[in-house]
């Protein structure tokens, strides 16, 4: 973090800083819209009389919307160029967010949920995708996990808009209605802020791309505006050669499957379910619905606090102890929640044990799988298949989240509540195994060793370092 704070100032200028605040805006859109729904949820079943199938389509068919828009966007930011992109995601996120707060019945809630989808996804990619192109590469990294932090701060408001208006009349289409605030503050940003030089460049317009890389670059004594867009020609042209079939060639397809493991083990482990019905969880141990809301806040608290904790500590400690640490530590957790649901005694006397559990489980995740998915995403691909690949990846884990999310309450009826949590804990063992066998350490190594490292036949074995 301190690296990242001293690279914007040392680049001299202030359009940086107002640039990465406009971009974590999308980081926050992202975290909002995804959180919101925990407390909502408990209002809107009794209101709009929603069944369990229809909630767990209130949840999820927002990330079905976020498959459709991290594809769609993936094209709309090379045709109509990235600024663009998120200038309409912003305003999708405001028709959105109205459209949830003045919905009269399920369907129409579930419909404006879906178009509130297509913007997360899109800001979910793009978001990154802008902050790389425009930032200079000794601070890209602690760019990467600025946007994760982005990311824990919108889930943290939205636990907060949950508990300021669980009182108040019309309580869910407030909790709901708000977000169009984070989405029009990112439509009009957007429009002060530059195209991307790499945008630029891929449109021939060499020019304005110096003109945009200059004022990015400001006073910083390190620039190289010439060598930077030498850069940026020779990764066109190396992107413009590769086609979405060149990911399964030899020398990427492991790299890929570190990426899609990753990605999807980010969402087995079942932090969505935490995330989403932290609420529900915590009022199925006995407490009232508005002390349910209450509590849930520590667990937002706890995701910023300890993703703060994983921005200094993962170019410190590595990627790799991290990943593993944070791991062992949810499964663990999940393990007490199984535990503690089994328990009718448990569960009479210590509700206090699942906060515990959940706030433990957040934590671990927070200093773990959720930056350390994102940032190595950004990491081990080559230059001239990363974007494709990163959609890939990120398409995947809102797949696999839109899986994990549409059947957690069916799950607890099919199997328990605590098989539940069992099962999430036996998937969580298997991402231990695969991230101590398949995952390199990333830390402080080009990108060229890491990718020749992981190409190699026995990439986990001499990752460890
Ligand atoms: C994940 C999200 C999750 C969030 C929780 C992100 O890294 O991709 O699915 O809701 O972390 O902090």
């Amino acid at each position: 973090m301190s690296g990242f704070i001293s690279g914007i100032r040392a680049s001299g200028n202030g359009l940086l800083v107002r640039i990465s605040i406009i971009a974590a805006i999308g980081g926050l859109l992202f975290g909002f819209d995804t959180g919101v729904i925990s407390g909502a949820l408990l209002y809107i079943k009794k209101d709009l009389k929603a069944g369990d199938t229809a909630q767990e389509w209130i949840v999820s068919v927002l990330l079905l919307g976020a498959i459709l828009g991290a594809l769609i966007s993936g094209y709309l930011a090379d045709k109509i160029s990235r600024k663009w992109t998120k200038v309409i995601s912003g305003c999708v996120y405001v028709v959105g967010a109205l459209g949830c707060a003045f919905a009269i019945n399920v369907p129409m809630l579930i419909g404006f949920r879906f178009v509130l989808g297509l913007a997360v996804g899109t800001a979910s990619f793009v978001a990154p995708l802008y902050i790389s192109e425009v930032s200079p590469p000794r601070i890209r990294g602690g760019l990467v996990s600025f946007n994760q932090l982005a990311v824990t701060t919108g889930i943290l408001l939205s636990y907060i808009v949950n508990f300021l208006f669980k009182d108040v009349p019309g309580d869910w289409r407030w909790m709901l209605g708000v977000a169009l605030i984070p989405g029009a503050a990112l439509a009009i940003g957007m429009l002060t802020v530059p195209h991307t030089p790499r945008w630029l460049m891929s449109e021939g317009r060499e020019k304005e791309a110096r003109d945009v890389l200059k004022r990015l670059r400001g006073s910083d004594p390190e620039a190289d505006i010439d060598g930077e867009i030498d850069a940026i020609k020779k990764a066109d042209e190396e992107e413009k050669s590769t086609k979405v079939k060149d990911l399964l060639k030899a020398n990427i397809r492991p790299l890929l499957w570190v990426g899609l493991g990753l990605a999807i083990f980010q969402q087995f482990v079942g932090v969505n379910t935490v995330i989403y019905y932290a609420p529900t969880i915590l009022s199925d141990t006995g407490l009232t619905k508005s002390s349910s809301i209450t509590q849930t806040v520590f667990v937002g608290i706890t995701n910023v606090v300890f993703t703060i904790v994983a921005v200094m500590l993962l170019d410190r400690i590595g990627r790799r102890k991290l990943l593993l640490i944070g791991t062992v530590g949810l499964t663990v957790a999940l393990i007490i929640l199984g535990i503690y649901f089994t328990s009718p005694t448990l569960q009479h006397n210590a509700s206090y044990l699942a906060l515990g559990a959940l706030l433990l489980y957040i934590a671990a995740f927070a200093v773990g799988l959720g930056p350390v998915f994102w940032l190595m995403i950004s990491e081990i691909f080559p230059t001239g298949v990363r974007s494709k690949a990163m959609s890939v990846s990120s398409m995947a884990n809102w797949a696999a989240n839109f899986l994990v999310a549409g059947t957690f309450l069916s799950l607890g009826h099919l199997i328990t509540r605590q098989g539940t949590f069992f099962l999430y804990g036996a998937i969580g063992v298997l991402a231990i195994l695969f991230f101590a066998f398949k995952v390199p350490e990333t830390k402080g190594k080009s990108l060229e060793d890491i990718q020749r490292q992981l190409t190699s036949a026995d990439a986990g074995g001499k990752s460890k370092g």
